[in-house]
């Protein structure tokens, strides 16, 4: 079953207590800690994450829980899945549609959009669709039939453009709106009568519209969230009661936990991936024996052709960017594999605090859905997809009390 209503609290306070007893664990950032401050309390999980290589956390990355590991690895395992559990929402049927209207979209963004649409098993038809932070538009486009009318919210006028040509080509009638949906003015747009519709809309974008929507009394609302870190406040500000009433503090860092999960990329792209967190970490080894002092120093990104310089200017460039004394007596083989080494016990160590992905992301889900709640919705939340489509899977379905 998705949550509903009376699951939500409990949940929520499960997810929290959770997290909040388990802090030292998820916490700390294998990439920027050369000793994780709970590796002493647990030395065999530790050892045994260490000695494994780099293409097994690959292969585990995605599903640390089902990680045969030493204690505390395997109990934890099975609390985060019991916690981070969750059902599909039911599926409604969908009208056909042209496969012309897919024909400029994305594979995989296509199948999200059809995932998407069938899961809105609202009680009653909606009548006016708005996309909310639309890009071209294609879920509006796919929703729409029958009379319904559609309104699009986006503020970048390339999209809005491209979707006023996708609209035109394919005889729909859709009202496309150039709007900053942060600007105070953005109130204007939404109207008791429109169901709001926000596929992967960033942090504060789908806070906003949740917070405008309930203002305007809109009947119904469907938000699939993501990067719960795009905020613009330092730190994260719960929303409903129970969230603001919690102890549990996140920041900017903590809120891109649940966004770690990748959708498998290509042999190429993982390598440039690795290469570049494999020097860094060298580099790290290489800035603290130079500071003299044994601690992370953040680097700023870097434009990608800097993976092409060889190993040792990489480093005496990076030290100079960092106004650090040159790199005069190292031995680069030997710093080269140190990194290399580091990165596969850094993506292992990083299988325990992946655990913690689902479970915090969901306590920030169940966040959102209690706030509608107290805004007088009736809220379900499920997976609207298999997390192989996006990880980004969870959606949050409320309907006016
Ligand atoms: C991740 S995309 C999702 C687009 C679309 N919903 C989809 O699933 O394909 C987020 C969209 O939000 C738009 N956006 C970002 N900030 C915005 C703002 N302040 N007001 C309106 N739209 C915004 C971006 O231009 C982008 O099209």
């Amino acid at each position: 079953m998705p949550l509903h209503t009376a699951d939500l609290k409990s949940r929520f306070h499960a997810l929290d207590a959770f997290l909040l007893g388990h802090q030292n664990l998820w916490r700390p950032k294998p990439f920027t800690h050369r000793h994780l401050p709970w590796e002493a309390q647990h030395p065999e999980l530790s050892t045994w994450l260490r000695q494994r290589s780099l293409e097994q956390a690959e292969a585990a990355h995605n599903h640390p829980e089902e990680l045969d590991a030493p204690a505390p690895f395997n109990l934890i395992a099975a609390q985060s899945k019991a916690l981070s559990d969750i059902d599909a929402l039911p599926r409604i049927e969908l009208d056909r549609v042209s496969s012309r209207m897919s024909v400029d979209v994305p594979g995989r963004k296509w199948q999200q959009i059809e995932a998407f649409a069938s899961s809105l098993s609202f009680q009653h038809r909606p009548t006016h669709w708005l996309d909310w932070c639309s890009g071209k538009g294609h879920l509006g486009r796919r929703l729409a039939h029958q009379g319904q009318a559609l309104t699009y919210l986006e503020y970048d006028p390339k999209l809005v453009e491209a979707g006023q040509q996708l609209s035109a080509k394919l005889h729909i009638t859709a009202d496309h709106v150039q709007q900053d949906v942060m600007a105070a003015d953005a109130q204007r747009q939404l109207q008791a009568n429109h169901t709001p519709i926000a596929l992967h809309a960033c942090g504060d974008l789908h806070v906003r519209l949740m917070q405008l929507a309930s203002d305007a009394h809109c009947q119904r609302m469907a938000i699939a969230p993501c990067c719960y870190n795009r905020i613009a406040s330092d730190h994260y500000q719960a929303l409903s009661t129970e969230g603001q009433a919690s102890a549990l503090e996140l920041s900017l860092d903590d809120l891109g936990l649940p966004l770690s999960e990748t959708v498998t990329a290509g042999s190429r792209v993982r390598r440039q991936r690795d290469t570049s967190m494999a020097r860094r970490l060298a580099f790290d080894l290489m800035q603290r024996e130079l500071r003299g002092i044994d601690d992370y120093l953040p680097t700023p990104s870097l434009p990608s052709a800097w993976l092409d310089k060889p190993f040792a200017d990489y480093c005496r460039d990076l030290a100079e960017l960092k106004q650090l004394p040159p790199p005069d007596k190292q031995n680069w083989t030997v710093l080269e594999t140190a990194g290399w080494q580091r990165l596969a016990e850094v993506r292992n160590l990083e299988l325990l605090r992946n655990l913690y992905r689902r479970p915090l992301e969901l306590w920030l889900i169940l966040d959102r859905a209690l706030y509608l709640q107290q805004r007088n919705y009736h809220v379900r939340v499920g997976t609207f997809c298999d997390s192989h489509l996006t990880p980004r899977n969870l959606l949050i379905l409320a309907e006016r009390n």
